[in-house]
């Protein structure tokens, strides 16, 4: 049995191996940890993980996993030839420009931009890497095949639309209806010509079922929901490239972490809250190049300086970034929680047709994001997997560990069919770490053969072990000989056993001379 790390509470905590002196008697106890009852305790916690799901807040229970969103750019154009790659001006705009936008989304949301050392120290340990992948669709709605990658070219003059730039009435009321993919299929971008100075705005996600608070209509709608950006603010090269200081693409980087549930940092108002804990309080929005600290103690609370480097901040594109975890979590929630958001986990269309064999494994279930198990140091995985292949899946190999060590496979059988869906429990892991613990997982050998598509066969999820706490707490801070004190305990471990055979979190002592319980 394993003891366990517990933490201080109150002035009557007894912790293990230490003694309390209640006046003339001594009346230490310790405790052991759950472990022993762990199995019962452990299906408790797994039956009440929906439970917890539908209560949780920022940071909590959440579902980490790694997503991939399909995106379509719908590019607005005057009757125009496609621009040369290095062509400066044009509204068509080149297929290196999308993908080296959709290459800097994949960077910003995951941490892993050239510019985050230049985060200051206190943010560090802040940095919200996404796991979520932005991938160029390949199938458009009718399942035929997209002629380049990700790119819907509209020449805006056989479509009847005025000539840009474009107001946002005009884009909502006439270019969107006439021009989206079904939102449930695809992240839409529109790429065009904008008055105003805009150079982006973007639709929320209904928060669904995630409890997330600061997400207000009119969510994005059939018809509406996606982003739209200022074509001359579009990646960072070609069209952008001369666009300073809005030229390295973080525009969308904004965009779909409005899309994606995120506030701005200021909250919309003075000092107001952005729903996230680990972004400091700010007073407004920022632009420019504010030099760190910027506005310490500006609002009441902030003592850090504001996080004008955060991308959901106005800043210039050189000096925004970073996300923060927090937002991450509200990312993660959206994507298991939100209608339009959910909906694109099991959406095939960055996958060629009749690709023949593909298992992907579509998130971690179990265990959930930044889950803490108290002195349990065991985990029995749950996944979902998705058929992306056109083949009914029948079987597949899954390999999988925690933190990279004692590597278990499991034989999956079964019959799913193509675009459907699935939990699979793996066989239980064992030896977990105090602290952090990575769980990973891999699954290869669709139907015995190769797997066609090997984007989408590893995840992972984050959690940890931490020592349960609890608090002693008697009845009476002191005792006489002959007297009896009723000790109560509490916090989050649930099973006593004391030395005297008493169980239970309640145990009444009366010692005749000093006595040492455990
Ligand atoms: N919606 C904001 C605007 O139009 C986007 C700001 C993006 N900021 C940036 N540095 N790219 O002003
Ligand atoms: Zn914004
Ligand atoms: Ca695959």
């Amino acid at each position: 049995m394993r003891s366990c790390n517990f933490k201080i509470k109150t002035l009557f905590l007894i912790s293990f191996l230490t003694t309390l002196n209640l006046k003339s008697q001594t009346i230490p106890a310790q405790r052991t940890c759950g472990t022993a009852i762990l199995p019962q305790q452990y299906e408790t916690w797994v039956q009440s993980l929906s439970a917890q799901n539908s209560i949780k807040g920022q940071g909590q229970n959440s579902i980490q996993s790694i997503f991939y969103i399909p995106v379509i750019v719908h590019v607005i154009h005057n009757a125009e030839n496609v621009n040369s790659v290095n062509a400066s001006t044009g509204n068509n705009l080149n297929a290196a420009q999308i993908q080296d936008q959709i290459n800097i989304l994949n960077k910003d949301f995951n941490g892993t931009n050239a510019d985050t050392n230049l985060i200051p120290a206190v943010f560090k340990p802040f940095l919200g890497k996404f796991q979520m992948y932005f991938c160029l669709a390949v199938v458009n709605p009718t399942g035929g095949v997209i002629a380049e990658p990700g790119i819907d070219r509209i020449n805006r003059v056989t479509k009847g639309w005025t000539a840009s730039p474009y107001s946002i009435n005009y884009i909502d009321g006439i270019i969107k209806p006439n021009s989206i993919w079904n939102p449930n299929l695809y992240l839409n971008m529109w790429v065009c010509g904008m008055s105003g100075g805009i150079l982006g705005y973007a639709t929320f996600p209904n928060p669904g079922a995630s409890g997330l608070a600061g997400l207000t209509g009119s969510f994005g709608s059939a018809t509406t929901d996606g982003v739209v950006i200022l074509n001359t603010a579009f990646g960072s090269i070609g069209t952008a490239a001369s666009n300073a200081p809005y030229n390295k693409g973080r525009t969308a980087t904004h965009e779909v972490g409005h899309w994606i549930g995120l506030r701005h940092i200021w909250g919309d108002g003075n000092c107001a809250t952005d729903y996230c804990n680990d972004t400091p309080i700010a007073q407004t929005s920022n632009f420019n190049c504010p030099t760190f600290p910027y506005h310490v103690g500006t609002c009441p609370g902030n003592t850090t300086g504001e996080m004008t480097m955060n991308y959901m901040d106005y800043t210039n594109d050189a000096c925004m970034y970073m996300f923060s975890k927090d937002q991450k979590n509200r990312a993660q929630l959206i994507m298991t929680n939100s209608p339009m958001r959910a909906s694109l986990i099991t959406s095939t269309v960055c996958n060629l047709p009749n690709i023949g064999n593909d298992v992907g494994i579509t998130f971690v279930s179990s265990p959930t994001y930044s889950q803490t198990l108290n002195c349990i140091f065991n985990i029995n995985p749950i996944i979902n997997i998705t058929n992306f292949g056109s083949t009914p899946l029948n079987s597949a190999l899954f390999t999988f560990n925690a933190n990279g060590v004692n590597t278990q496979t499991l034989n999956w059988v079964g019959n799913l069919l193509p675009n459907n869906s699935t939990t699979v429990a793996l066989s239980q892991i064992s030896g977990l770490m105090m602290g952090l613990n990575n769980f990973s997982v891999n699954v290869s050998l669709p139907n015995g053969s190769t797997d066609n598509n090997l984007t989408n066969n590893n995840n992972l999820q984050q959690f940890y072990v931490s020592g349960g706490s609890f608090t002693l707490t008697p009845s009476s801070p002191t005792i006489c000989s002959g007297y009896s004190v009723n000790i109560n305990a509490s916090g989050t471990l649930v099973n006593f056993t004391w030395s005297n055979g008493a169980t239970g979190a309640n145990v009444n002592l009366s010692p005749s001379v000093t006595t040492i319980y455990s």
